[in-house]
């Protein structure tokens, strides 16, 4: 209760009058001049002789913008226009003690109502900027702090707790706790105590308040938990209090209802306070002082509840759009992977590495990254460029993408065919010869002949044999060296004469180019269409509708394969031109594919070779210097065990 304190001039002849008020007032001079000191539960009335009290405690009430009524007694009634604006009112003189008794009243009600309508207007405000901050927040778990630190605030709640409605698969709706706040006491002793987890969960149904609000829809107020009505079913679980040491008083529950009407929680406000940062030091004292909700504030956490389940069923929509599109990336990625096996895991691996990157240069506070900074959606930017790096592979065609040797498997079986045709084609022809010779019964020398046609076919079919392993061996992706290049080419000239005298050779030109590739395992325009991957990347990335924060995601992607020095593709891009995250993704690039263990074609290069590689590409001016200093100090391989869970 508010003490009613009625201020007068000093040495006023309304003095007297004062001392004659019922004892709800408090009458206290104040000497000219003076500001009157007014303690926090304390509100002033001014009472005044307008005929005989200096003006200066008047001007002295109005210039406190107002916040103490004046209330003037007067001989004669005064001129309209002379009565200052800030008179609460003015009484004849002489004026009889009910009537000043009851105008101080009214000017003390007066006075409530102006702070409660203030209070109402601030809390109004409070609601409105609460609006603004639970809508702008999406991480759901500092959602959850938000709504139940705000509610507490505006309904001066000592305590609360958040509740939230799930359905499991075959089981009844029930109520999931969520989060636990407490001004007086620490939670954490009761959090690993075991009490609030063994309440975790609470059966939607009479038998507890929570259950019963999620039940009906109906908000609960009780100005003492302990003292249910006993109408109702619902008791309080004390487990809490006991444990705790604290008594749970009154207590507000509301439900949180979507604007569709289903309800996805119960906000549990408890021990509403005088004011809100006071704390309480032990259960007797919150018996003593805790409050009942009054109606405004059963209002203001109604509105706010019903704020924060749209602010939560939003927050949950984004979350489910960002899994669904992250599961949508990932069996994408996965499919087009599968279609070359050998580098499988390869775009996931590169995303972590990447964004390991990324959050090791956000956090560095020296060197060159100091003032680099990555939020949230930034990172997340980073990684889904990283993980659709590769993906314009889907637009290469598969023969190419798995090439393994310079020729297809089937190209060299048909040289192997061919090669055995010849063979026979030959042994047929010297046994032609040798028949013809037996028919036209030239028998003279015939064996020595004979015996010249065996070495001369048996030199044949080995010269062949030759052939076919070295061109076997030219098959090979390793370099080669150029004279085996010009002796793959003069195979291709060698003819050989079948027995009906038409000429082979064991390969063709085409073959011949094939086989004597330098280095790897892929012709020119094979490497044009491998390359090609970064455009199909662009132009695939660049079609979906990215959101504001995302946009990025082509451009970085685009960039993989340029090299600082402009050596690289599709543009040959330069220095800054190349975005700082496609910088740090090609080192993650490069290095992921020396040392993936899974290339048929090409052997795992250790961590060390592959640096050296790295730091060779860094001297030549292709690869960022800052970039691969930090990835050589943060060695973001040995992060996670990103090689098995890319693969799994
Ligand atoms: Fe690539
Ligand atoms: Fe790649």
């Amino acid at each position: 209760m508010r003490r009613r304190v009625v201020l007068y001039p000093e040495g006023s002849p309304v003095a007297s009058l004062v001392a004659g008020l019922p004892p709800e007032f408090d009458g206290r001079a104040v000497r000219p001049g003076a500001v009157p000191a007014l303690a926090r539960n304390e509100d002033a009335v001014l009472l005044m002789d307008a005929g005989s009290d200096s003006p200066e405690p008047i001007a002295m009430a109005a210039c406190r913008g107002g916040g103490i009524p004046v209330i003037a007694l007067m001989a004669t009634p005064p001129a309209a226009v002379t009565l200052p604006a800030s008179w609460y009112a003015c009484l004849p003189k002489p004026v009889a003690a009910p009537v000043l008794a009851r105008a101080l009243s009214n000017a003390f009600e007066h006075i409530r109502m102006r702070g409660e309508a203030e209070e109402t207007r601030r809390q109004l405000e409070e609601l409105n900027a609460i609006g603004i901050r639970l809508s702008a927040e999406r991480d759901v778990d500092a959602l959850f702090a938000l709504i139940l630190s705000l509610a507490r605030a505006i309904t001066h709640s000592d305590a609360g707790s958040i509740y939230l409605v799930e359905e499991p698969d075959g089981e009844p709706r029930r109520l999931r706790f969520q989060l636990s706040q407490n001004d007086s006491v620490s939670l954490a002793a009761t959090y690993s105590g075991g009490v609030l987890t063994a309440a975790a969960h609470v059966p939607v149904n009479e038998e507890s308040i929570a259950g019963y609000v999620a039940l009906t829809g109906e908000t609960v107020h009780l100005a003492d938990a302990y003292a249910p009505p006993s109408s109702a079913r619902y008791r309080i679980n004390t487990a809490f209090d006991r444990h705790a040491g604290y008594r749970t008083k009154s207590m507000l529950v509301v439900p949180m209802r979507t604007p569709t009407g289903d309800i996805i929680g119960v906000l549990q406000l408890i021990n509403c306070k005088p004011d809100r940062a006071r704390r309480f030091a032990s259960p007797e004292e919150i018996e003593r002082e805790a409050l009942p909700y009054p109606e405004r504030f059963i209002s203001l956490a109604a509105s706010l509840a019903s704020q924060a389940a749209v602010a939560l069923e939003n927050s949950r929509l984004y979350e489910s759009v960002r899994v669904l599109f992250e599961g949508f990336v990932s069996a994408s990625v996965t499919a087009i992977e599968s279609r070359d096996p050998t580098t499988s895991g390869h775009s996931f691996r590169v995303a972590d590495l990447t964004v390991a990157l990324a959050q090791a240069a956000h956090r560095a506070e020296v060197g060159p990254f100091r003032d680099l900074r990555f939020s949230p959606d930034e990172i997340r930017e980073i990684r889904y460029a990283s993980l659709l790096h590769d993906f314009g592979k889907v637009g290469v065609r598969e023969d190419v993408l798995v090439k393994a040797k310079k020729l297809p498997p089937l190209r060299l079986e048909l040289i192997r065919q061919r090669a055995e045709l010849l063979k026979r084609g030959l042994e047929l022809r010297y046994a032609r010869q040798k028949v013809d010779r037996l028919l036209k019964g030239a028998r003279e020398g015939f064996e020595a002949q004979a015996a010249m046609w065996d070495l001369e076919l048996t030199a044949l079919l080995g010269e062949i044999d030759n052939h076919l392993a070295t061109v076997g061996a030219a098959n090979e992706p390793a370099v080669m060296p150029a004279d085996a290049a010009a002796g793959i080419r003069s195979i291709a000239v060698r003819a050989f004469v079948d027995h009906v005298g038409e000429s082979h050779t064991i390969i063709t030109p085409e073959e011949a180019e094939i086989l004597s590739i330098t280095r790897g395992s892929l012709t020119r325009e094979e490497f044009r269409q491998i390359q090609s991957h970064v455009l199909h990347t662009f132009e695939f990335l660049k079609r979906i509708p990215w959101t504001k924060e995302l946009r990025q995601i082509p451009e970085i992607a685009r960039s993989h394969h340029e090299k600082l020095n402009g050596s690289g593709y599709p543009e040959g891009r330069r220095g800054l031109q190349i975005p700082l995250q496609s910088r740090m993704m090609t080192v993650s690039d490069i290095f992921d594919a020396l040392t993936a263990s899974d290339r048929p074609y090409k052997a795992a290069v250790p961590v060390d070779r592959a640096l050296d590689i790295l730091d060779q590409e860094r001297k030549d001016g292709a690869l960022d210097s800052d970039v691969f200093n930090l990835f050589v100090d943060l060695k973001p391989w040995n992060l996670k065990p990103w090689e098995s869970a890319s693969k799994s």
